[in-house]
C-alpha cells in the first residue's frame, strides 16, 4: 500500500495509451490512493468515462462548466485536494498547452490554477516517435521541466501506428514505481551509492560451477530505495533473474573476482557502499578449459580451492573510507546466534554499520527481518517486505551520515 492516503488527480488526454490509464487507475486504488479522474474531450474518444468512473469509484469530470460543484468551480475544488496531478497519457498537444499556460478545458485549467508549491504536476508523455523527437516537443519538454513539472520518461518499442521507437507511455507498473518513488523523502540526494547483490558463480569448467541460494532481492530492494531517496545508484549484480529497478545503473558480473574488480572501481567515487552480495568465499584454484569428462577410468576429480578477496573488508580499508568520505555497510547472513556473529563481523570487517539477517529464512523470500549493529548496539527492524526494510535501512544510513 505504497500510496496509502494519497489523493491523486489522474488526468487523461487524447491518445491510444488511454487504455493503459484504466490499469493505472486500478493500480493506484489498489495501492491505497483515492483517485479523481479528469478527462479531456479527446481522451473520451479513446476510453469512456464509464470505465474510469467504475475503476476510480468516483464520478469523472470532463468539463469546466460542470454544474455538479456547488460553486461551479471544479477547477479550483478538484485541484486543492490533490497530493499530485498525474497526467497519463499526456499528449504532445497537451504538453504544448501546459507550456503556454492555456486553460480552455477543465484539465489544463486545473493545472494552471493549482497551487504550484503544494500540488506537484507529473506527466507521462505518450505519442508517436516522430512527434516525440520533434524539436517543438523536446523544447516544450525542457521548458516544462524548468517550470517545475515532473516529466516521466517514455518507453521504447512498437507503437500503435506500426512504427517502432521512443514515445510509448510507460507501462502501468513502471508508472506506479515512478509515482511511489516521487513521494519518498529525498534523504540521500547528492549521494553516490554502490551496492553489491546476489550470489557469485565460481566456474569449475565451461558447464559447471559453484554458487549459492542468494536471490539478490534484498540488494535490489536497497538499490530501488536508494534511488527513490534521490541517490545516484550503481548496482553490481551477480547472476540473478531480477528486473533492474528504474533509474538504477546495473553492472552484471559472474565471479567474485569480477565483482571485486567492479566494486573496487565504482567505490572510488561513491559516498556509500552497501555489500549485500553473498560472495563465494572460495573458488576452484583452476578453471578447466574443457568440460571434465566422466570416462570411468579413474577416481572422481578432486577440487582444490583458493580464497576469494573479501570485497567489503578491502573497500572498508580504503583511504576514502578511513577519511569518512565513504560510508560502508555490510550484511551478515547467519544461521544462528545472529547478534553475536553480526557484532563480531562488524569489527572484523571494520564497518560502521552491519546488517544481520538469518540467511536460510530469507533466501528467495519477499520479506525479511533485520538486525542493525553499530558502535552503539543493536536495533531490530521487524519482519516486513524487503522494500519496506530497504527504505528503513536507507533512512538509518541517512541519519548516521547526518549525525557526523
Ligand atoms: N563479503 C564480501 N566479499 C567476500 C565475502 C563477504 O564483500 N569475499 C561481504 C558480504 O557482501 C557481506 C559481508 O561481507 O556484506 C559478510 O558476508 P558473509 O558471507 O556473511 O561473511 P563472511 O565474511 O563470508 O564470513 P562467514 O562466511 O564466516 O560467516
Amino acid at each position: 500500500m505504497d500510496l496509502h492516503g494519497k489523493h491523486i488527480v489522474l488526468g487523461l488526454t487524447g491518445g491510444i495509451a488511454c487504455y493503459k490509464a484504466a490499469e493505472v487507475c486500478r493500480a493506484l486504488v489498489k495501492q491505497g490512493a483515492t483517485v479523481q479522474v479528469v478527462m479531456t474531450e479527446a481522451a473520451a474518444q479513446f476510453i469512456t468515462p464509464v470505465t474510469m468512473q467504475a475503476l476510480s469509484t468516483r464520478p469523472v469530470y470532463d468539463s469546466q462548466w460542470d454544474a455538479r460543484e456547488r460553486n461551479n468551480m471544479p477547477h479550483i475544488n478538484l485541484s486543492r485536494e490533490a497530493d499530485a496531478i498525474l497526467i497519463a497519457p499526456c499528449s504532445a498537444d497537451f504538453m504544448a498547452k501546459l507550456l503556454h499556460g492555456r486553460a480552455d478545458d477543465l484539465l489544463s485549467l486545473m493545472c494552471l490554477a493549482r497551487p504550484i508549491d503544494k500540488v506537484p504536476l507529473i506527466i507521462a508523455p505518450a505519442m508517436n516517435r516522430e512527434m516525440w523527437s520533434h524539436p517543438a516537443t523536446q523544447r516544450n519538454l525542457a521548458q516544462l521541466r524548468a517550470d517545475g513539472t515532473h516529466v516521466l520518461g517514455v518507453g521504447n518499442g512498437d507503437q500503435a501506428c506500426g512504427e517502432t521507437g521512443d514515445g510509448r507511455m510507460l507501462e502501468p507498473d513502471e508508472l506506479l514505481e515512478e509515482l511511489s518513488a516521487f513521494f519518498q523523502p529525498k534523504l540521500l540526494s547528492g549521494h553516490k551509492v554502490v551496492i553489491t547483490a546476489g550470489p557469485t558463480f565460481e566456474a569449475i569448467d565451461p558447464v559447471r560451477g559453484i554458487s549459492n541460494l542468494s536471490s539478490g532481492k534484498m540488494g535490489f530492494a536497497i538499490a530501488r530505495a536508494a534511488h527513490e531517496a534521490g541517490a545516484e545508484v550503481s548496482l553490481i549484480a551477480g547472476p540473478v533473474a531480477l528486473p533492474t529497478p528504474r533509474g538504477v545503473r546495473r553492472f552484471d558480473v559472474k565471479s567474485a573476482l569480477n565483482m571485486h574488480a567492479a566494486a573496487v572501481e565504482y567505490a572510488q567515487t561513491a559516498s556509500i557502499f552497501i555489500a549485500t552480495a553473498a560472495v563465494a568465499d572460495w573458488r576452484p584454484a583452476a578453471e578447466s578449459p574443457h568440460k571434465i569428462k566422466k570416462d570411468g577410468s579413474g577416481p572422481a576429480p578432486e577440487l582444490v580451492f583458493v580464497e576469494n578477496p573479501d570485497i567489503l573488508a578491502e573497500v572498508a580499508a580504503s583511504p576514502r573510507a578511513a577519511e569518512g568520505a565513504l560510508f560502508c555497510v555490510g550484511f551478515a547472513a547467519e544461521s544462528h546466534d545472529l547478534l553475536m556473529h553480526a557484532t563480531a563481523k562488524r569489527l572484523r570487517k571494520s564497518v560502521p554499520l552491519l546488517v544481520g539477517n538469518l540467511g536460510p529464512a530469507t533466501f528467495g523470500q519477499d520479506d525479511n527481518a533485520l538486525l542493525l549493529v553499530d558502535a552503539n548496539g543493536a536495533t531490530e527492524l521487524p519482519r516486513n517486505s524487503k522494500l519496506h526494510l530497504a527504505r528503513q535501512l536507507v533512512a538509518e544510513i541517512a541519519r548516521r551520515l547526518n549525525s557526523h
